[in-house]
Formats: structure tokens, C-alpha cells, sequence
């Protein structure tokens, strides 16, 4: 068994991305809002805008009280699609209960939606064309193909339809030619389709989910959770797929932390990054 190294491959994908903007001498900013203190949304967010100075991006801060009214929210989005200095928008989900996602996340310009949930960034993503892909699927293929592991005619499975991994990743994964399933809570008899998976992508939100009886010889494992546990006092985060009751059977496996986690943040610096090339024009 071979460890997908995400901080590995981060670290390659950063230090090209600081290279390139500093030697084009681009000015990038990012405006990131977090809604309410969802510890766990706290910990993202300082990770991102910390690795956003690594690189030479700037961040613009916007921390709101958890009880804001949705039409403040939706204001601030459209100032800042409106000011000329940013050049991308994150807003970190989830959201508290009382706003509508969907009609946050459309208010964001689409030439400035850094994670590629806009609509019509996910409709371009679906019919092949994307401008912008969010960035946990991205991060998911660089590592597939930095590892050279062939994606064309295999069979992936894909357990969890979020819109923000499970979706994007099954439309890329199809785009590059898989087989592409999707499982996901009301699949029935799982561990039947999760055997046949050679590339076996997991972003459920359950600790320990994937156990070795769900998985064939030689599979590669992509294990997208992130769940804090308590053990004995102490917090260990943990991923979806048990590691240590696969790691013998698979043939490659991203750890929990250190996989996809990283990649994705590096994603969203390249996202940013793309998107300032795209306004400024400094691309075609
Ligand atoms: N919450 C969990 N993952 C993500 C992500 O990739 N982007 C945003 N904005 N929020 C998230």
C-alpha cells in the first residue's frame, strides 16, 4: 500500500503558484466571510487565509455574527462583486439554518466564485466546459494524476451526492472517461458496488464508514472526511474510510489529516489565482 501524499503534492502545487505571482507581479485578493462560529468552519478558514499570505495572496476578512439577517449577507456579497480590488469570494459553509444557500451562493458573481458553486460555473462544469471547478474535487484529480494513477476506463465509485464534492467529482471523473457510480444514504446493499470500485472516492460524514469488506484488492482509496472524535479527552480527527482495517488490502490511500485536505485549500489559492489572471486580463 502507497500513502497519497497531500502535503507532499500541496506543497508543490504552493510554491508554483507563489512563483507565478510573484513573477508576474499580479496582485491577488481573496474575501473570505465566515457566518456564526462553527468551530470546525473557524479552523478552515484561519488554515485558508494563513496559506493565502504563504503564497502572496491578500485576504479580506468578513466574520458575522451567526444571527445576521440573510440580506445583510446577501449586501456584502454585492459590494464585494462590485469592488474592483477582489478578486474572488469565499463564503465558508454551511451556512446557519435561517439562509437559503442557493440564493447565496448564486448571488456570488460567477467570475468571482472562487469554489465554483455558482450555478452557472456548476452548469459549465456538467456540460464539459468549466471555467472554475471547486476545489476539493481539483485537488482530488491532481493527486490521481501526480501519483499517475490512470483514470481513463476504470471504475470509480463515488459514495456521498453533495454538491460540493460527491457531484463535482463524479462529473469529473466521468469527463476523464471512468465509469463513474454514485452511492450515497439510501443506496441499498453498498458494499456490492463499492467492490467493484478501482478508484473508490469517499465523502460521507461518518467516522470509520468504509471498512475492508466494502473494498476489492489493489483499490485506490480517496477518503475525504474530516471527524473530530473524542477519545479518552483527547480530539483525533478521523476520516470516512477505517485506515488501519484497509490499509493492507488497497494499493493506495490518502491519509486523514494529510490527504485531500490540503489539496483543497491549495486549490482554492490556485482558484483565486486563476480568477485574478481572468479579470485582469492576463490570460486569454
Ligand atoms: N465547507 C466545507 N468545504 C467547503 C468548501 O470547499 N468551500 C466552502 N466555501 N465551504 C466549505
Amino acid at each position: 500500500m502507497k500513502i497519497i501524499d497531500g502535503k507532499l503534492v500541496s506543497s508543490y502545487y504552493k510554491e508554483n503558484l507563489k512563483t507565478l505571482i510573484s513573477s508576474k507581479g499580479i496582485n491577488v485578493t481573496l474575501a473570505v466571510i465566515l457566518v456564526g462560529n462553527n468551530p470546525a468552519s473557524k479552523i478552515y478558514v484561519s488554515n485558508k487565509t494563513k496559506e493565502c499570505r504563504e503564497v502572496g495572496i491578500e485576504t479580506k476578512d468578513f466574520y458575522l455574527p451567526s444571527d445576521t439577517p440573510e440580506n445583510e449577507l446577501l449586501n456584502l456579497i454585492k459590494e464585494l462583486n462590485n469592488d474592483n480590488e477582489v478578486d474572488a469570494i469565499l463564503v465558508q459553509l454551511p451556512l446557519p439554518k435561517h439562509m437559503d444557500e442557493f440564493k447565496v451562493l448564486s448571488t456570488i458573481s460567477p467570475s468571482k466564485d472562487v469554489d465554483g458553486f455558482h450555478p452557472e460555473n456548476i452548469g459549465k462544469l456538467a456540460v464539459g466546459k468549466p471555467f472554475i471547478e471547486p476545489c476539493t474535487p481539483k485537488g482530488i484529480i491532481r493527486l490521481l494524476d501526480y501519483y499517475e494513477i490512470g483514470i481513463e476506463g476504470k471504475r470509480a465509485v463515488v459514495i456521498g451526492r453533495s454538491n460540493i464534492v460527491g457531484k463535482p467529482i463524479s462529473l469529473m471523473l466521468l469527463h476523464r472517461n471512468a465509469t463513474v457510480t454514485i452511492c450515497h444514504s439510501k443506496t441499498q446493499n453498498i458494499e456490492n458496488i463499492t467492490k467493484e470500485a478501482d478508484i473508490l472516492i469517499v465523502a460521507v460524514g461518518k467516522p470509520n464508514f468504509v471498512k475492508r469488506n466494502m473494498i476489492k484488492e489493489n483499490a485506490v482509496i480517496i477518503d475525504v472526511g474530516i471527524n473530530r472524535l473524542e477519545i479518552n479527552n483527547e480530539y483525533k480527527v478521523v476520516g470516512d474510510v477505517d485506515f488501519e482495517d484497509v490499509k493492507e488490502i488497497c494499493s493506495y490511500i490518502t491519509p486523514v489529516p494529510g490527504g485531500v485536505g490540503p489539496m483543497t485549500r491549495a486549490m482554492l489559492l490556485e482558484n483565486a489565482y486563476q480568477l485574478a489572471m481572468h479579470r485582469k486580463k492576463m490570460c486569454k
